[in-house]
């Protein structure tokens, strides 16, 4: 007889280790499926996100800022580092470590709240009584019966038509987190958020690095007033980045990889460069799913369609994550998780799409969240606008960094903050100050009301509240 459970979970990344868990905190029986291996076959949990995506990318980041630091910024301090060499396997194998740390912190999660972990593929085998069955293919095949299956099966990286990931020379993601060595002339196609990190990683270690972006505008999705300090950062640091090119005829050879474009002019360029990697892109991954089995709805992008509440065409059947619509954000999906279990467990489960913040962790960091100012405008909504350079800012001028500014847009009426935009030093982390603000349905006179510690550079996100009302105190 199958092993019956009350939910499955098909897929261990984010969004689905997190319903996980949150399934079994609620008193179910839980199993979770996840197919990832390591490099020696075993069980490798977490997803992209943990594997080849949010962080690894972020290991890599600091290892390649502390490099760029002693480079380029130890001297001010007074400090003098001559020969500064960068061991890339030596990254690479603390990236490698920082990623098995995060693995086997998930499968002592699942074995602490009594998940049933399968290592394989989980597919749909059909319907079963009061449920489905899920056949798992791993190194043995067994059926599990579940009357609930919350699927979280997440995305892959878009390949340009024409030219696969070899991950030797045109590299996903995965290739462009474990490249041997720097690479003297790299191409990057796609200025979003891979391209950008992936960039800054490489173009810090030495590498000479051209973007390619084939819209006109850069980080169109960014507040226009932000991305613009970012570009400017970003030009100062010699990151070549070239908006409104076509790419055309890419050819992988035995020595690197030729990119043939047109850029913004109309003119024809040839770009040789030892690695090429391509970041256009992610798409929702339901391949093994078998969703034909039991008649799971995809849209044309392969996502799985859901509502609201992330309910599939079947009853008992949930998605989340990247593999349904919204952003392609780990946080995103992680609260699609929660969500879902308690709504199985008949609790009322909500995401709150206008306050799921943004973060790019290039130097200096992007982070957002609410609407842009180009978005109020196009809303029809009257909005007040308050913004303070870190270079105002005591703790960014200690840090020596002093790029940025934060922005605050405000209701021009109720003074309700509809949107905080950042550059600079650590906006990482100060975004999180914004998101309760906006979730609480703050004022900008609340964040200027409310003290912050002195020297910090939250002070910048109270004096952008205060900007709002034109009265700044330190600018
Ligand atoms: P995934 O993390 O993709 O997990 C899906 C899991 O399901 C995988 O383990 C897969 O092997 C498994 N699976 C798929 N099909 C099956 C099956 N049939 N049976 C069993 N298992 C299956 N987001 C952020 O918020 N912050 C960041 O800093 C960030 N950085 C990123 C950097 C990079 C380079 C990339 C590529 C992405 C980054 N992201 C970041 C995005 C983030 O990784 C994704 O949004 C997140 O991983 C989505 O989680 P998920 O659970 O939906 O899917
Ligand atoms: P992206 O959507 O961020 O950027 C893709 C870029 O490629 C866009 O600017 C697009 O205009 C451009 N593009 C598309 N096709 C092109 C073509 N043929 N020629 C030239 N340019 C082209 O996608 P990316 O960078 O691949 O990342 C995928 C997703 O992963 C992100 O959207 C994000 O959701 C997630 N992610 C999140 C991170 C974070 O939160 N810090 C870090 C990295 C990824």
């Amino acid at each position: 007889m199958s092993k019956q459970f009350d939910v499955v979970v098909i897929g261990g990344g984010p969004g689905g280790y997190i319903a996980a868990i949150r399934a079994a905190q609620l008193g179910f029986q839980v199993a979770c499926i996840d197919e990832w291996k390591n490099a020696a076959g075993g069980p490798a949990p977490g997803g992209t996100c943990t594997n080849v995506g949010c962080i690894p990318s972020k290991a890599l980041l600091q290892s390649s800022e502390h490099f760029d630091h002693a480079n380029h910024h130890f001297a001010e301090h007074g400090i003098s580092a001559k020969d500064v060499k960068m061991d890339v396997a030596k990254m690479i194998a603390r990236k490698d470590n920082v990623v098995k740390q995060n693995n086997d912190g998930i499968l002592y999660l699942f074995k602490k709240n009594k998940v049933t972990f399968f290592h394989g593929r989980g597919s749909f085998a059909g319907k079963a009584e009061g449920g489905y069955t899920i056949n798992v293919a791993g190194k043995t095949e067994e059926a599990i019966t579940a009357k609930q299956v919350i699927i979280a099966t997440g995305s892959n990286a878009r390949a340009l038509p024409g030219t696969p990931f070899d991950e030797v020379n045109v590299l996903s993601n995965d290739g462009a987190l474990r490249v041997g060595a720097v690479p003297k002339k790299l191409a990057l196609i796609g200025s979003g958020v891979i391209g950008l990190e992936m960039g800054s990683v490489w173009r810090r270690l030495g590498a000479d690095v051209t973007i390619l972006e084939g819209l006109p505008t850069f980080l169109g999705a960014v507040d226009e007033q932000i991305a613009k300090e970012a570009k400017k950062a970003f030009d100062k640091q010699g990151l070549k980045i070239e908006l409104g090119v076509k790419v055309g005829d890419i050819v992988n050879g035995k020595k690197g990889v030729t990119v043939n474009y047109t850029n913004a002019k109309g003119e024809a360029i040839v770009l040789d460069a030892d690695k090429l990697i391509v970041s256009i892109g992610r798409v929702p991954n339901t391949v093994g799913l078998n969703a034909e089995a039991v008649g799971l709805q995809l849209d044309e992008r392969g996502a799985i369609v859901v509502d609201g509440d992330c309910k599939t065409n079947l009853p008992g059947v949930w998605a989340v994550g990247d593999v349904v619509r919204g952003p392609m954000l780990a946080h995103k999906a992680e609260e699609e998780g929660v969500a879902v279990a308690e709504r199985i467990a008949g609790q009322h489960g909500h995401v709150n799409f206008n306050t799921i913040p943004w973060v790019i962790y290039t130097s200096p960091e992007i982070a957002w969240v609410g609407r842009t100012e180009q978005q109020l405008k196009a809303d029809g909504v009257a909005y007040k606008a308050g913004t303070f350079p870190f270079l105002a800012n005591g703790r960014a001028r200690a840090l020596g960094d002093t790029t940025g500014m934060v922005k605050f847009l405000a209701d021009a009426t109720t003074d309700e903050i509809l949107g905080v935009h950042m550059v600079g030093p650590q906006v990482s982390e100060l975004i999180s100050e914004a998101v309760v603000a906006m979730e609480f349905k703050a004022s900008a006179e609340d964040i200027a009301r409310i003290c912050h510690a002195h020297p910090s550079l939250s002070e910048a996100t109270k004096e952008a509240a205060l900007a709002v009302d034109k009265r700044t105190l330190n600018f």
